[in-house]
């Protein structure tokens, strides 16, 4: 059967975590100059409809690094955005291709599109969720700090596409998860019913940090929901973290954020820029989470 990458509950704890075990060996391969040509001859397709410089370049760069190619498709230089069916495009896609990865706004047509993919396929971001970036985070907190099971991780402000990712990681990676989102800005519902154990809700945002081992937050205005930016900024008031936020966290905590950032938004400068803050190592993860990821999916 086909491999698919479109939600962690997909996958059991013992493949993600051996994706990122194997991501941290591809990276101090890669720093010590080690050439890995696993996927020679092998193409990604990778489709946008929005925005990327993370996801873009490290999948990018990645498969280069493995020594095969990819295929940098917009939504709108493909026939996929004049109106091709999405089940076309992912029959005659996957027929030339590898491995298809897809940023496309709706989760439903990623589902789609895996159904009539006969090569593995990747949510690369979806308004549902991001688990590329969780599988860096994951790698990024197994690095600095070892094993994530029973720490406390916050997630503070809108609860979108990485929080619910986060919700499932919780369950499945074993850690407690707090969330403080403004109301009204809450995970989907159908998130906040399917992964229960482990998640706690919070009013407060200084209450939720409280002895957290992990501060994440994002941006308070997601890709897509830009007419908003105004009446969000005022509804995420007092959910920016900041330094006294961080002061109630345990002493050791560590600050992620998926990035782009808004530094005096969704976090303070002298946050994402201090000590605590480990943002450069999670996006630079991206590459060799990345890596792991084609491996597992395209090696035989
Ligand atoms: N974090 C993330 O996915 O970044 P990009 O939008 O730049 O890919
Ligand atoms: N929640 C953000 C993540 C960007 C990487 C968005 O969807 O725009």
């Amino acid at each position: 059967m086909t491999k698919h990458f479109i939600d962690f509950d997909n996958l059991s704890f013992e493949v993600l975590q051996d994706i990122i075990n194997r991501a941290i060996i591809l990276k101090k391969d890669h720093n010590e100059g080690v050439i890995n040509n696993s996927l020679k001859n092998k193409t990604l397709a990778m489709i946008f409809d929005k925005s990327s410089t993370r996801t873009r370049v490290s999948f990018e760069a990645g498969m280069t690094q493995l020594g095969g190619h990819a295929l940098f498709l917009s939504n709108n230089d493909i026939q996929l955005g004049r109106g091709e069916p999405i089940t076309d495009s992912a029959i005659v896609i996957s027929s030339m291709v590898d491995a298809v990865m897809l940023r496309i706004s709706s989760h439903e047509d990623i589902i789609e599109f895996s159904k009539y993919s006969n090569k593995p396929v990747i949510n690369a971001l979806s308004d549902l969720s991001h688990p590329c970036q969780i599988l860096a985070d994951l790698m990024t907190y197994q690095e600095q700090r070892g094993s994530i099971n029973g720490k406390k991780v916050v997630w503070i402000g809108d609860g979108n596409n990485v929080c619910q990712t986060y919700m499932q990681a919780a369950e499945i990676f074993g850690f407690e998860l707090t969330i403080a989102s403004p109301k009204g800005y809450e995970p989907n519902q159908s998130f906040v019913e399917s992964y229960q154990n482990n998640i706690n809700y919070c009013n407060s945002s200084m209450d939720a940090c409280e002895v957290a081992d992990l501060v994440v937050t994002d941006v308070w205005t997601s890709m897509g929901k830009e007419s908003e930016q105004k009446q969000r900024e005022s509804a995420f008031k007092g959910y920016q973290v900041n330094q006294k936020m961080m002061s109630v966290a345990n002493s050791d905590a560590l600050f992620m954020h998926c990035l782009p950032a808004h530094r005096g938004e969704e976090v303070s400068a002298d946050v994402i820029d201090g000590k605590q803050s480990v943002v450069w190592d999670e996006a630079a993860n991206r590459l060799h989470a990345q890596k792991a990821l084609l491996l597992y999916l395209i090696e035989a």
